[in-house]
């Protein structure tokens, strides 16, 4: 048995759907514990093609249980929508589970969302308007309504009914927009809740209970380690905790219970949203990946910014998520460059830096030292294993472990479950 925590070791993006999906074949459960519908996960199962959004990648295997853990908030009615595309689309789903703890996002967190980001300009997050900030400030603040809630009509009503007014006050006092009805919203709650009403348990205890009997685990985060809240480029983050330490808070196990600990990283380096970006690369080389990777977001749509590997950030994911292993994704998309660059240090102001410094302004500052190693030209997208990779590929895998100080486990040459190498099995 064994239990694998699996985080973005980047902004997110990294195609953790796609190596959720191909690790869920070999595990009984797959939690995820954290954010909500701002993620967006593309996971291609032959000729089809699944974006998901709350529900774990896991979903796509029937005997699988899935899930949405106490650290998520969850739109009860993106749940139903993205419940009924599977099903109108004939999958025969994993069981799903959500927790009694998880928070409910409502319509007016979305709304919130969009005007804070308004009202803030030039100096806005860039975030994927789905509410999920406003739903964490009011977990945190303290009024927050969680699924349990929703099975007791009268705690449901009064908490709403408090909720709403309260979110009405800042709509209308701040931003002179009209308000929400609160029955408007608890009916359309309740409509949503008869779908999934037995799935609300404890699922930290049917977690636990999982690993005591020692079925294999994997918990899936969602976007990376800087969008964490903690340890990304504040304030330039989503408002959950990705890292791995989140997967112990947000589905209520304790940090024993997690074996391996294993991050996403891209070959190159992707970002949506504002905020600093050492190896962003603004031209020719930038628009390349975009149109190699295909570089747009699955949530929103936006162009991603682009840029090279930075094993600044790599060594620094490493270290924040005590990663055992590393996985790296779209390889194959730094095939026909001559050159590529791998950023190993920062300088600023006379000096190197080699860890991830917290100040935005020192970022802002900092310019990548570029190490360039030589490229190749194979298409490398039918690769089977290491030794199929040109040697030129195979150089840049190994300097990337180096850098780093982690060794790689799988490699993926492209979005199809059949396009992964494996050198080391998780489960
Ligand atoms: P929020 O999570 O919608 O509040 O957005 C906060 C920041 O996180 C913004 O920069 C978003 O673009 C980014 N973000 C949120 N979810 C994802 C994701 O799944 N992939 C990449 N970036 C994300």
């Amino acid at each position: 048995m064994s239990t694998v925590v699996l985080v973005g070791g980047q902004w997110g993006d990294e195609g953790k759907g796609k190596i959720t999906d191909f690790l869920a074949k070999q595990a009984d459960w797959v939690v995820r514990y954290q954010g909500g519908n701002n993620a967006g996960h593309t996971v291609i199962v032959g000729d089809e093609e699944f974006k998901l959004h709350l529900i774990p990648s896991g979903i796509l295997y029937k005997d699988k249980k899935c899930v949405l853990g106490n650290g998520m908030v969850i739109n009860p009615q993106v749940l139903i929508e993205e419940l009924e595309g599977l099903k109108a689309r004939g999958i025969e789903m994993a069981e799903l589970f959500i927790s009694d703890r998880a928070h409910v996002l409502l319509p007016y967190h979305c709304r919130l969302d969009e005007m804070k980001e308004e009202k803030l300009g030039e100096n806005k997050i860039g975030t994927t308007k789905r509410g999920i900030g406003p739903a964490y400030a009011d977990k945190v603040a303290r009024m927050g309504i969680r699924m349990g809630d929703l099975l007791d009509d009268e705690e449901f009503s009064d908490k709403l009914a408090q909720s709403t007014a309260s979110h009405n006050e800042v709509l209308d006092g701040v931003y002179h927009l009209k308000g929400f009805d609160d029955q408007e919203i608890k009916n359309a709650v309740e409509e949503d809740l008869k779908k999934i009403k037995s799935a609300i348990q404890d699922t930290s205890v049917m977690v636990y209970d999982a690993i005591k009997r020692g079925e294999n685990v994997l918990f899936e985060g969602a976007q990376g380690t800087l969008l964490d809240i903690e340890h990304g480029t504040y304030p330039y983050v989503t408002s959950s905790c990705p890292t791995a330490g989140g997967a112990v808070i947000g589905s209520g196990v304790g940090p024993t219970a997690i074996d391996k600990s294993l991050g996403i990283f891209k070959a190159y380096v992707t970002r949506v949203g504002e905020g600093p970006f050492p190896t962003e690369q603004f031209e020719a080389d930038g628009e390349s990946l975009r149109e190699k990777g295909h570089e747009y977001g699955v949530t929103t749509g936006r162009a991603r910014r682009c840029g090279w590997f930075d094993a600044v950030i790599g060594r620094y994911a490493v270290r924040v998520n005590g990663l055992s292993h590393a996985v790296i994704t779209k390889l194959d998309v730094l095939g026909g460059f001559d050159t590529i660059k791998i950023c190993t240090g920062y300088q600023y102001r006379g000096e190197i830096l080699r860890d991830f410094p917290a100040s935005l302004a020192k970022i802002k500052e900092c310019v990548p030292v570029y190490e360039e190693m030589p490229g190749w030209e194979e298409d490398i997208s039918g690769a089977k294993s290491i030794a199929e990779l040109p040697q030129n590929a195979q150089n840049y895998l190994k300097r990337l472990e180096k850098l780093m100080e982690v060794p790689i486990c799988i490699v993926s040459v492209g979005p199809n479950r059949d396009q992964t190498i494996v050198l080391e099995e998780m489960f």
